[in-house]
């Protein structure tokens, strides 16, 4: 039963009672808000006097809907990094640890460290590929979460639904998927899978694909005792009422992400067969952007910055990807500039 995962001490947790948790209609005399509207005009028509759906419940059927599932499955957060932070607090005793997989995105670590638990770290093979032996062999018993992302920051790997599969099923704490690249990938989402498998949570964004990076929507998928959890421990009104609006018309706009979606894919196809000229060794990638090797890479992003204003990200100092820097697929123009500039330099 996955309420024996979460901390002790939360599992008779007592949520906030915020205001609009009790009362969203009426007149609303019981939150301090004030009244007679707000300093911004164009506020009013959106009720900003007012405080958001403490439970995003508008945006969360949204998303019901499109992933096909219920809104109980559904958590929605500030980005989806509120997520990751909430989840650590929520199962990961000051005394266990969380695993993640290295080179990977760096706010697993940093939000475990912040909760004051520890980090037992995995290393991807020669291929960045995940050993599921390996990586199960390394878990202890004071394993409570594994941090899988796929497609990897930043090494651009997509693990496959077997092993993410294999991996819950032989695992006794909570396996998170961090899916913020899926849609750049060439194989299907494993949101589905936390219909059948408990101790899943599956982790998207509306920070790449979707192009809303600033209005920080992110949500967690999973079976609906996790999400009540979250629920129970979140800041009262993680969501703002304009965020909230603008992630549910961006649903709408399916066919527009489709659209970018098709373009960048365009374009990191042509950008890897332009780095490979310039002499880089560019790494199969399932997301936006490349992992590129090639001799003291470092000075050449640090070239890049100071010289053209160009600037890519150096992972030169993590496990595996020494002289590796990642690049974001540009849209056609940047990508040229980036290439010219990168002739030049090398
Ligand atoms: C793998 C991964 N997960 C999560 C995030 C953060 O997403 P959000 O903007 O939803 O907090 C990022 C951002 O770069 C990321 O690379």
């Amino acid at each position: 039963m996955i309420i024996q995962l979460i901390r002790s001490n939360l599992r008779n947790f007592q949520a906030y009672s915020s205001a609009r948790s009790l009362y969203n209609k009426g007149m609303l005399l019981d939150a301090n808000e004030n009244s007679f509207g707000s300093v911004i005009k164009s506020a009013d028509d959106l009720s900003l006097n007012r405080y958001p759906d403490p439970y995003s419940l508008d945006l969360r059927k949204a998303l019901a809907k499109f992933l096909r599932m219920s809104e109980k499955n559904i958590f929605v957060g500030n980005g989806s990094d509120e997520a990751i932070d909430l989840l650590i607090r929520l199962f990961v005793e000051p005394d266990e640890e969380i695993v993640v997989i290295e080179p990977t995105y760096g706010m697993y670590k940093v939000a475990a460290e912040l909760a004051g638990v520890a980090v037992r770290t995995c290393t991807v093979d020669e291929n960045f590929q995940t050993d599921i032996a390996a990586l199960l062999s390394n878990v202890t018993a004071k394993t409570k979460i594994i941090f899988c992302c796929s497609p990897n920051n930043p090494t651009g790997v997509l693990m496959k639904l077997q092993d993410i599969e294999r991996l819950c099923k032989n695992f006794s704490g909570v396996v998170v998927v961090d899916e913020a690249y899926i849609e750049f990938a060439s194989k299907p989402s494993a949101v589905r899978k936390v219909l059948n498998l408990p101790n899943l949570v599956v982790l998207r964004t509306f920070s790449k694909a979707w192009g809303l990076a600033g209005i920080r929507v992110g949500y967690a998928v999973a079976q609906p005792e996790i999400i009540e959890y979250l629920n129970r421990i979140k800041p009262p009104y993680n969501l703002n009422r304009l965020s909230g609006k603008l992630a549910i018309e961006a649903l709408a706009k399916y066919p527009k992400m489709m659209e970018f979606r098709g373009a960048i894919l365009e374009e990191r196809k042509k950008l890897v067969k332009d780095l490979s000229a310039v002499g880089f060794k560019v790494f199969p990638s399932e997301a936006n952007f490349l992992l590129v090797s090639y001799p003291q890479a470092s000075k050449v992003a640090q070239v890049l910055a100071e010289k053209y204003g160009i600037i890519i990200r150096d992972f030169g100092t993590k496990p595996k990807l020494k002289d590796c820097v990642r690049i974001s697929v540009g849209t056609p123009k940047q990508n040229k500039l980036l290439i010219q500039a990168l002739k030049k330099i090398i």
